[in-house]
Parts: C-alpha cells; structure tokens; sequence
C-alpha cells in the first residue's frame, strides 16, 4: 500500500528512512522509490542466502549506505573476508577484491555482481610476469598491490594496499635481510612509498585510470580558487599530487582524516563517490571537486547486486593450488600488526634521495 513517504508503503519508507537521511544529496526524489524497493529486497535475500555485502568506498552512496553490511578500503574488506561467518559473500567493488576474498575464505560462496568490474591495475601485469621479474631479480622479496589477479599473488611473498604499503616494505626488507624490494604493479604508488622509506623499490608501469589523471596543476587551481580548503590525495596519484596535498592515504585513511578534523571544505583527490559517501556521515563538510569516475567500480549497482542474491551468480573462483600460495602472500600481509600511528604520506618529510627502478 503506497501511504509512505514517496509512494512507498509506510513499511518500506519506514526501513530505508535512515538511508534516504544520508543520501538524499545524491539521489533525486524520482530515483528514490525504486532505489528503496531494492534495498528492501537485498536486505531480504541477505538475510534468506546468509550472504553479506563487502562494499567498497568507491560504490555509490545508494549501496554503500544502503546495503553494505562492511564499508571500508581494500584492507578492510580483506580483513572481513577473513572474519565473516556467512555463508555467502558478495562484493560489492571489483574483481581482484573478490578473488582475495575467495583465497581467505575458500569455503564460502564468493559472488560478485558484473564480472567485468576489472581494474586496469590488476590487468597491467600477469603471473608470468612476475616469475620473469623473480628470474632477473633473485633473492629480492616480491611485494604485490592487492589490486592484482589471483596469479599474481600466487607468485608473491606478501602483499600490500596503500594503506600498509610502507610498513610492509620495511618489514619485507628486513625478513629477506635485504635494501631493496620488488614492490609492483602500481608505478605511482611504487615512488610514494620509495618516498616514506630508504628501502630501494624496483617497480613495474602499471597505473590507475582514475588516479593518473590527477596533476600537480589541478592542485594549484584547487588552492587558488578555495584558500582554505583542505585537499586530500589517494597514493596511487603521481607525486606532485602528494607533494601538493595537505594528507595522502588508503580511502580509510582519507576517510577517518574528514571524520576526526571535519574541515568546512575539503578537496578528495580521488573517485568521485568517496565524497558523496562521507559527505551521509558529515553533511557540515562542503567537499568540492574534482574527481574522477572509476567506470569498473561503477559497473555494480543495486540492480545487479539484487540479481546476483536472486540467481546466485557471478561466482567466483580460484583454483585450489592457487589459492595455497596466494593464500600465504595475503594472510601475510593480515597478520602484520596494524602501524602504531595510521599510515599516511608526508611528502614534506620525504626521503628523496631512494631512487625507483621501473621495469
Ligand atoms: P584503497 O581502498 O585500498 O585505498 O584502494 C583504492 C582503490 O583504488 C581500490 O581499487
Ligand atoms: Fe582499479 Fe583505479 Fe578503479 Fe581502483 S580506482 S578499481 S585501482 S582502476
């Protein structure tokens, strides 16, 4: 019976009144009851499949407020893979973040809702690769991004996000008793960590298609056209960018950065939903542009997220050998005690004088 807000039944508008507080900036009046029909439903089919939602910062604010049961950076969602007792785990976010959910947790049903939500990342290199690198590179620790395939991580000795990188780094040269690691695919992210450390970094081109697009000039726009706004890069953006920036870190870290200083303006230098997504949390911060679309992230919606519960599909699988030997480069990677401070980028402190060696 449409007697709720919108049209909907009183019992709909009732059960997504706390989504719509914290998402009506984004999402029309018209867009609205078809959206709130579809998160009702998801919450039924989660409860129905014991299935749970690991939903990337990225998603839009529709899912991510709405139907994510964890929300968090490509560690997080890691780490609750590891922790979860559902049965069934659907992510929402791309490819290789469901591939290392199904490594930690074999015997659960690892779904995500569009396989083509790639990464231009995880494309840039394959395990061949790696064994190429090993073969010219002996003795030198692997450490991969987990934006990498399944392959990938089965030839890796740890893996890293951006939110861990410099500490995994430090903690690899130290355990191969070595000054240089192999730290691949992302080229960008590869020098902001050579950055933060004096440990020598052998890197490999790959690059984000939502990142590499920032510019150190963007930033000097940004400054002049809002003085005081507070700008905030993600680390696979090139260095003049984190040079420019007032803070860079993982999308927690940038995340926990607004939610603890809550400046009045704040530039994130990254997809475009991470600010639509605090701003639900922080409607007193005024986030202004630029950012950049992922268009792999934004291949899942509440659509096909509804779908994939319903038909159970698409599931993702990685072979069992495979899955031994990733298994050990993530678990690694997990077991590391969190930093005593949170990572973060201080460009202005920066080691300058480690060089990169691109591959
Ligand atoms: P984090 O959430 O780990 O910062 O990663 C960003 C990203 O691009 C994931 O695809
Ligand atoms: Fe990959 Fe960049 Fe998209 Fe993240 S934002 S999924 S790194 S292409």
């Amino acid at each position: 019976m449409a007697d709720g807000m919108f049209g909907l039944s009183e019992r709909t508008a009732r059960e997504t009144a706390p989504v719509w507080e914290k998402v009506k900036d984004h999402v029309t009046p018209i867009e609205w009851p078809s959206q709130a029909e579809l998160i009702v439903e998801i919450n039924r089919l989660k409860k129905e499949r014991d299935a749970v939602i690991l939903a990337h910062n990225y998603m839009t604010p529709e899912i991510f407020h709405g139907v994510g049961d964890y929300v968090g950076d490509s560690l997080g969602l890691a780490k609750e893979a590891a922790r979860s007792n559902a049965k069934v785990i659907v992510q929402a976010g791309v490819h290789f973040m469901a591939e290392t959910s199904k490594i930690l947790s074999p015997d659960k049903t690892v779904l995500i809702p569009d396989l083509k939500a790639g990464c231009s990342l995880a494309e840039a290199i394959t395990g061949a690769d790696v064994r190429l690198i090993k073969q010219r590179y002996p003795g030198l620790p692997v450490v991969t991004y987990v934006n990498t395939t399944a392959d990938v991580k089965a030839e890796t000795d740890i893996c890293c996000t951006s939110a861990n990188a410099v500490q995994v780094v430090e903690w690899a040269a130290k355990e191969w008793g070595v000054d240089k690691v192999i730290l691949i695919p992302d080229e960008f992210l590869a020098r902001n960590v050579a950055a933060q450390t004096n440990i020598g970094i052998i890197a490999w081109k790959g690059r984000c298609i939502v990142h590499e697009r920032f510019t150190g000039a963007d930033i000097a726009e940004m400054r002049a056209a809002y003085p005081g706004a507070e700008i905030l890069a993600h680390p696979e953006c090139p260095e003049d960018v984190l040079s420019a920036a007032d803070f860079a870190g993982s999308t927690a870290a940038m995340t926990d950065y607004v939610m603890a200083k809550k400046p009045k303006q704040v530039v994130l230098i990254t997809e475009c939903s991470m600010a639509s997504n605090i701003k639900g949390d922080v409607p007193e911060v005024n986030f202004i542009g630029p950012c950049n679309m992922c268009p792999y992230m934004k291949r899942i919606t509440l659509e096909n997220i509804r779908d994939c519960l319903l038909n159970m599909e698409y599931e993702v699988t990685v072979p069992e050998e495979m899955i031994a030997k990733a298994a050990l480069a993530v678990q690694r990677m997990i077991d590391l005690p969190p930093p005593a401070v949170p990572a973060r980028y201080d460009m202005v402190k920066a080691k300058h004088h480690v060089a990169v060696e691109l591959i």
